[in-house]
Protein backbone atom coordinates (compact mmCIF):
# COMPACT_ATOMS: atom_id res chain seq x y z
CA UNK A 1 0.00 0.00 0.00
CA UNK A 2 1.54 3.73 -0.82
CA UNK A 3 -0.04 7.14 -0.10
CA UNK A 4 0.54 8.79 -3.50
CA UNK A 5 1.22 12.83 -2.87
CA UNK A 6 2.45 15.43 -4.56
CA UNK A 7 6.11 15.95 -4.79
CA UNK A 8 6.39 19.02 -3.22
CA UNK A 9 3.92 18.12 -0.08
CA UNK A 10 5.93 14.48 -0.11
CA UNK A 11 8.33 15.11 3.14
CA UNK A 12 5.49 17.08 4.95
CA UNK A 13 3.96 13.50 4.56
CA UNK A 14 6.69 11.52 5.02
CA UNK A 15 7.28 13.23 8.11
CA UNK A 16 3.90 13.14 9.54
CA UNK A 17 3.88 9.04 8.95
CA UNK A 18 6.95 8.79 10.83
CA UNK A 19 5.66 10.34 13.65
CA UNK A 20 2.19 8.03 13.65
CA UNK A 21 4.76 5.22 13.41
CA UNK A 22 3.13 4.42 9.73
CA UNK A 23 6.10 4.86 7.44
CA UNK A 24 7.17 1.08 5.65
CA UNK A 25 11.03 1.75 6.81
CA UNK A 26 11.28 -1.51 4.19
CA UNK A 27 9.81 -0.15 1.36
CA UNK A 28 11.39 2.30 -1.38
CA UNK A 29 9.73 5.64 -2.12
CA UNK A 30 8.75 5.15 -5.19
CA UNK A 31 8.03 8.83 -7.78
CA UNK A 32 6.85 9.43 -11.39
CA UNK A 33 7.36 12.69 -12.89
CA UNK A 34 4.73 14.78 -10.20
CA UNK A 35 4.05 12.35 -7.88
CA UNK A 36 5.59 10.26 -4.46
CA UNK A 37 4.25 6.58 -3.76
CA UNK A 38 4.91 6.77 0.13
CA UNK A 39 5.22 2.95 1.48
CA UNK A 40 2.48 3.37 4.47
CA UNK A 41 2.24 0.06 6.90
CA UNK A 42 -1.61 0.41 7.42
CA UNK A 43 -4.95 2.31 5.78
CA UNK A 44 -4.54 6.23 6.70
CA UNK A 45 -6.15 9.08 5.17
CA UNK A 46 -4.14 12.44 5.02
CA UNK A 47 -5.35 15.33 3.46
CA UNK A 48 -4.36 16.01 -0.61
CA UNK A 49 -2.99 12.03 -0.38
CA UNK A 50 -4.69 9.15 -1.59
CA UNK A 51 -4.00 5.35 -1.23
CA UNK A 52 -2.93 3.45 -3.82
CA UNK A 53 -2.17 -0.06 -4.54
CA UNK A 54 0.86 -0.28 -6.49
CA UNK A 55 3.64 -2.95 -6.35
CA UNK A 56 6.49 -1.90 -4.42
CA UNK A 57 10.25 -1.85 -4.15
CA UNK A 58 12.18 -3.36 -1.04
CA UNK A 59 15.15 -1.52 0.55
CA UNK A 60 18.09 -3.70 -0.76
CA UNK A 61 19.84 -3.09 2.69
CA UNK A 62 22.20 -5.75 3.77
CA UNK A 63 19.69 -6.08 6.77
CA UNK A 64 16.38 -4.57 6.44
CA UNK A 65 14.83 -4.50 9.62
CA UNK A 66 16.70 -4.64 13.40
CA UNK A 67 14.84 -7.96 13.97
CA UNK A 68 16.48 -9.52 10.59
CA UNK A 69 19.88 -7.91 11.61
CA UNK A 70 18.95 -10.32 14.86
CA UNK A 71 17.80 -13.42 13.57
CA UNK A 72 21.00 -15.44 13.69
CA UNK A 73 21.53 -14.15 17.47
CA UNK A 74 18.20 -14.36 19.45
CA UNK A 75 15.56 -17.10 19.55
CA UNK A 76 12.44 -16.98 17.96
CA UNK A 77 10.71 -15.56 21.21
CA UNK A 78 13.66 -13.08 22.21
CA UNK A 79 13.44 -12.05 18.55
CA UNK A 80 9.31 -11.13 18.86
CA UNK A 81 10.28 -8.82 22.08
CA UNK A 82 13.05 -6.44 20.26
CA UNK A 83 11.33 -3.01 19.58
CA UNK A 84 10.21 -2.66 15.94
CA UNK A 85 10.73 1.25 15.94
CA UNK A 86 13.16 3.78 17.87
CA UNK A 87 14.07 7.37 17.46
CA UNK A 88 17.00 8.58 15.60
CA UNK A 89 18.07 12.31 16.57
CA UNK A 90 21.31 13.46 15.03
CA UNK A 91 23.55 10.40 14.96
CA UNK A 92 22.40 9.07 18.38
CA UNK A 93 19.37 6.11 18.34
CA UNK A 94 17.07 5.44 21.15
CA UNK A 95 15.10 2.35 22.02
CA UNK A 96 13.77 0.94 24.31
CA UNK A 97 14.54 -2.46 25.13
CA UNK A 98 12.19 -4.89 27.48
CA UNK A 99 13.44 -5.95 30.56
CA UNK A 100 13.52 -9.40 29.25
CA UNK A 101 16.41 -8.80 26.61
CA UNK A 102 18.32 -6.62 29.33
CA UNK A 103 21.14 -9.17 29.00
CA UNK A 104 21.11 -8.98 25.22
CA UNK A 105 20.68 -5.09 25.21
CA UNK A 106 24.58 -4.88 23.69
CA UNK A 107 23.95 -7.35 20.86
CA UNK A 108 20.82 -5.20 20.09
CA UNK A 109 23.13 -1.96 20.22
CA UNK A 110 25.61 -3.51 18.40
CA UNK A 111 23.23 -4.98 15.51
CA UNK A 112 21.56 -1.36 14.99
CA UNK A 113 24.89 0.04 14.61
CA UNK A 114 26.40 -2.14 11.79
CA UNK A 115 22.61 -1.86 9.78
CA UNK A 116 22.37 1.67 9.82
CA UNK A 117 25.53 3.69 9.19
CA UNK A 118 23.92 6.90 9.96
CA UNK A 119 23.63 6.00 13.97
CA UNK A 120 27.06 6.27 15.98
CA UNK A 121 25.38 5.76 19.38
CA UNK A 122 22.70 3.71 20.69
CA UNK A 123 20.76 4.41 24.11
CA UNK A 124 18.49 2.65 25.59
CA UNK A 125 15.44 4.41 27.52
CA UNK A 126 16.00 3.83 31.99
CA UNK A 127 12.80 5.61 32.71
CA UNK A 128 9.96 7.46 31.19
CA UNK A 129 9.53 11.28 30.75
CA UNK A 130 8.13 12.36 33.78
CA UNK A 131 10.30 15.01 35.26
CA UNK A 132 9.35 19.26 34.72
CA UNK A 133 11.80 19.23 32.52
CA UNK A 134 10.38 16.67 30.01
CA UNK A 135 13.40 14.35 30.38
CA UNK A 136 14.55 10.89 31.01
CA UNK A 137 17.17 9.10 31.65
CA UNK A 138 19.35 6.96 29.31
CA UNK A 139 22.34 4.49 29.03
CA UNK A 140 24.53 4.01 26.11
CA UNK A 141 24.61 0.32 25.10
CA UNK A 142 26.54 0.65 22.11
CA UNK A 143 29.01 2.85 19.97
CA UNK A 144 30.13 6.24 20.68
CA UNK A 145 30.08 7.49 24.75
CA UNK A 146 28.32 10.57 24.44
CA UNK A 147 24.64 11.85 24.96
CA UNK A 148 25.27 15.16 22.75
CA UNK A 149 24.65 15.11 18.65
CA UNK A 150 23.48 17.65 16.24
CA UNK A 151 20.02 16.92 14.60
CA UNK A 152 19.31 18.00 11.03
CA UNK A 153 15.94 19.03 9.68
CA UNK A 154 14.97 21.42 7.30
CA UNK A 155 18.12 23.11 6.46
CA UNK A 156 18.09 24.31 10.59
CA UNK A 157 20.45 22.39 12.91
CA UNK A 158 19.39 21.83 16.66
CA UNK A 159 22.30 20.92 19.45
CA UNK A 160 21.69 19.17 22.50
CA UNK A 161 22.17 16.61 24.57
CA UNK A 162 19.50 13.63 24.48
CA UNK A 163 19.26 13.29 28.61
CA UNK A 164 19.20 16.45 29.57
CA UNK A 165 16.83 18.14 27.26
CA UNK A 166 13.67 17.19 25.71
CA UNK A 167 13.64 16.51 21.95
CA UNK A 168 11.11 14.73 19.38
CA UNK A 169 12.26 14.02 15.99
CA UNK A 170 8.86 13.31 15.33
CA UNK A 171 7.36 16.73 15.40
CA UNK A 172 9.25 18.16 12.07
CA UNK A 173 6.06 18.22 10.08
CA UNK A 174 3.88 19.75 12.52
CA UNK A 175 6.85 22.52 13.85
CA UNK A 176 6.83 23.29 9.99
CA UNK A 177 2.31 23.15 9.49
CA UNK A 178 3.16 26.29 12.83
CA UNK A 179 6.13 27.93 11.02
CA UNK A 180 4.01 28.51 7.72
CA UNK A 181 1.24 30.35 9.27
CA UNK A 182 3.48 33.50 10.93
CA UNK A 183 2.50 36.35 9.10
CA UNK A 184 4.92 38.90 7.83
CA UNK A 185 5.68 41.30 10.99
CA UNK A 186 4.25 38.88 13.78
CA UNK A 187 5.06 39.12 17.52
CA UNK A 188 5.30 35.73 18.58
CA UNK A 189 6.06 33.71 21.75
CA UNK A 190 7.10 30.23 21.97
CA UNK A 191 6.69 29.42 25.44
CA UNK A 192 8.47 26.19 26.78
CA UNK A 193 10.59 26.16 23.58
CA UNK A 194 12.93 24.07 25.08
CA UNK A 195 16.18 23.60 22.60
CA UNK A 196 14.57 25.85 20.03
CA UNK A 197 12.53 23.59 17.44
CA UNK A 198 10.01 26.04 16.88
CA UNK A 199 11.33 29.61 17.33
CA UNK A 200 14.28 28.71 15.23
CA UNK A 201 12.67 26.92 12.48
CA UNK A 202 9.65 30.36 12.65
CA UNK A 203 12.53 32.43 12.31
CA UNK A 204 13.81 31.21 9.54
CA UNK A 205 10.88 30.35 7.79
CA UNK A 206 8.81 33.33 8.15
CA UNK A 207 9.18 37.05 8.60
CA UNK A 208 7.97 37.55 12.07
CA UNK A 209 8.49 41.46 13.63
CA UNK A 210 10.12 39.21 16.60
CA UNK A 211 10.45 36.06 18.49
CA UNK A 212 10.59 35.59 22.01
CA UNK A 213 11.53 32.01 23.86
CA UNK A 214 10.89 31.17 27.18
CA UNK A 215 12.36 27.88 28.69
CA UNK A 216 12.80 26.92 32.49
CA UNK A 217 15.83 23.86 31.89
CA UNK A 218 18.86 25.50 32.35
CA UNK A 219 20.58 23.70 30.24
CA UNK A 220 18.17 23.21 27.60
CA UNK A 221 18.28 27.55 27.69
CA UNK A 222 22.12 26.75 27.07
CA UNK A 223 21.37 24.86 23.41
CA UNK A 224 18.41 27.19 22.95
CA UNK A 225 20.96 30.64 22.54
CA UNK A 226 23.58 28.39 20.91
CA UNK A 227 21.27 26.81 18.65
CA UNK A 228 19.82 30.77 17.67
CA UNK A 229 23.75 31.39 17.11
CA UNK A 230 23.98 28.18 14.70
CA UNK A 231 21.21 28.91 12.92
CA UNK A 232 21.81 32.90 12.89
CA UNK A 233 18.59 33.81 13.68
CA UNK A 234 16.76 36.68 15.48
CA UNK A 235 15.29 34.93 18.59
CA UNK A 236 15.30 36.35 22.09
CA UNK A 237 15.50 33.87 24.68
CA UNK A 238 14.53 33.95 27.95
CA UNK A 239 15.34 31.47 30.44
CA UNK A 240 12.62 31.32 33.37
CA UNK A 241 8.90 30.48 34.63
CA UNK A 242 6.77 30.93 31.79
CA UNK A 243 4.02 32.03 34.76
CA UNK A 244 6.71 34.83 35.72
CA UNK A 245 8.65 35.98 32.41
CA UNK A 246 5.26 35.85 30.01
CA UNK A 247 3.18 39.27 31.88
CA UNK A 248 6.74 41.45 31.34
CA UNK A 249 6.82 41.45 27.24
CA UNK A 250 3.67 42.87 25.94
CA UNK A 251 1.43 41.65 23.69
CA UNK A 252 1.11 38.70 20.69
CA UNK A 253 -0.12 37.99 17.63
CA UNK A 254 0.60 34.26 18.29
CA UNK A 255 1.83 32.08 21.30
CA UNK A 256 2.83 28.33 20.73
CA UNK A 257 2.08 26.23 23.91
CA UNK A 258 4.11 22.96 23.29
CA UNK A 259 3.78 21.63 27.09
CA UNK A 260 0.91 19.04 25.72
CA UNK A 261 1.16 17.27 28.92
CA UNK A 262 0.12 20.34 31.11
CA UNK A 263 -0.75 23.44 28.56
CA UNK A 264 -4.35 23.35 30.30
CA UNK A 265 -2.99 25.07 32.94
CA UNK A 266 -1.07 27.86 31.48
CA UNK A 267 -4.05 29.44 29.42
CA UNK A 268 -4.24 31.90 32.24
CA UNK A 269 -0.80 33.07 31.21
CA UNK A 270 -1.31 32.63 27.61
CA UNK A 271 -4.29 34.34 26.91
CA UNK A 272 -4.27 37.56 28.86
CA UNK A 273 -0.55 38.03 26.50
CA UNK A 274 -2.89 37.96 23.32
CA UNK A 275 -3.28 40.92 21.31
CA UNK A 276 -7.13 41.21 19.42
CA UNK A 277 -7.61 38.30 17.26
CA UNK A 278 -4.07 37.02 18.08
CA UNK A 279 -3.90 32.96 17.63
CA UNK A 280 -2.72 30.09 19.98
CA UNK A 281 -1.04 26.63 19.29
CA UNK A 282 -2.58 24.45 22.18
CA UNK A 283 -0.40 21.21 22.88
CA UNK A 284 -2.81 18.70 24.32
CA UNK A 285 -2.53 15.28 25.05
CA UNK A 286 -6.22 13.41 24.49
CA UNK A 287 -7.74 10.52 22.62
CA UNK A 288 -8.90 12.51 19.67
CA UNK A 289 -9.54 16.69 18.60
CA UNK A 290 -12.94 16.46 20.04
CA UNK A 291 -11.68 15.73 23.74
CA UNK A 292 -8.54 18.62 23.34
CA UNK A 293 -11.58 20.92 21.59
CA UNK A 294 -13.88 20.85 24.59
CA UNK A 295 -10.97 20.81 26.85
CA UNK A 296 -9.44 24.10 25.45
CA UNK A 297 -13.49 26.17 25.02
CA UNK A 298 -14.11 24.84 28.70
CA UNK A 299 -11.12 26.79 30.20
CA UNK A 300 -11.65 29.28 27.85
CA UNK A 301 -15.10 30.03 28.50
CA UNK A 302 -14.05 29.57 32.83
CA UNK A 303 -11.05 32.21 32.51
CA UNK A 304 -14.18 34.84 30.47
CA UNK A 305 -12.57 34.49 26.74
CA UNK A 306 -14.34 34.17 23.68
CA UNK A 307 -12.31 32.07 21.09
CA UNK A 308 -12.81 30.40 17.43
CA UNK A 309 -11.34 27.33 16.78
CA UNK A 310 -9.73 27.35 13.90
CA UNK A 311 -8.52 23.74 13.27
CA UNK A 312 -7.40 20.73 15.55
CA UNK A 313 -4.72 18.34 14.61
CA UNK A 314 -3.15 14.73 15.52
CA UNK A 315 0.62 15.36 14.98
CA UNK A 316 1.69 12.61 16.95
CA UNK A 317 1.27 9.34 19.06
CA UNK A 318 1.77 9.13 23.00
CA UNK A 319 0.71 5.86 23.95
CA UNK A 320 -1.50 3.42 22.82
CA UNK A 321 -5.09 5.22 21.90
CA UNK A 322 -3.63 8.81 23.22
CA UNK A 323 -2.46 11.12 20.53
CA UNK A 324 -0.77 14.24 20.76
CA UNK A 325 -2.96 17.29 19.35
CA UNK A 326 -2.77 20.42 18.42
CA UNK A 327 -5.90 23.09 18.84
CA UNK A 328 -5.62 26.31 16.40
CA UNK A 329 -7.50 28.64 18.05
CA UNK A 330 -8.22 32.54 17.75
CA UNK A 331 -9.07 34.72 20.35
CA UNK A 332 -11.88 36.94 19.70
C1 LIG B 1 7.62 19.03 25.85
S1 LIG B 1 9.04 20.05 26.04
C2 LIG B 1 8.98 20.92 24.49
C3 LIG B 1 10.29 21.53 24.10
C4 LIG B 1 10.32 22.12 22.69
N1 LIG B 1 9.26 23.05 22.47
C5 LIG B 1 10.30 21.05 21.65
O1 LIG B 1 9.29 20.87 20.97
O2 LIG B 1 11.32 20.37 21.51
C6 LIG B 1 8.50 21.25 27.21
C7 LIG B 1 9.58 22.20 27.68
O3 LIG B 1 8.97 23.14 28.57
C8 LIG B 1 9.87 23.43 29.62
N2 LIG B 1 9.06 23.93 30.75
C9 LIG B 1 8.29 23.21 31.61
N3 LIG B 1 7.64 24.02 32.47
C10 LIG B 1 8.00 25.30 32.15
C11 LIG B 1 7.66 26.58 32.66
N4 LIG B 1 6.81 26.70 33.70
N5 LIG B 1 8.20 27.67 32.09
C12 LIG B 1 9.07 27.55 31.04
N6 LIG B 1 9.42 26.36 30.51
C13 LIG B 1 8.91 25.24 31.05
C14 LIG B 1 10.59 22.11 29.88
O4 LIG B 1 11.84 22.30 30.50
C15 LIG B 1 10.72 21.56 28.44
O5 LIG B 1 11.94 21.92 27.86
Amino acid sequence: MHLKVKKEKGEDVRKKLMGLNLLDINRRILSDKDFLFIPVLKEIEIPDTELVEIEGERVPRKHRSLREALKNRLNPEELKLVPRSFDIIGDIAILEIPEELENKKSIIGDALLKTFKNIKVVANKKTRIETEFRTRALEIISGEERKETVHREYNCSYKLNVETVYFSPRLGTERMRIASQVKDNERVLVMFSGVGPYPVLISKKSKPKEVYAIELNPEAFRYLKENITLNKVDVTAIRGDVREETKKLGKFDRIVMPLPKDAGNFLNVALPALKKNGVIHFYDFAHNERESIEKVKEICRELGYEIEILKAVKCGSHSPGIFRICVDLRVL
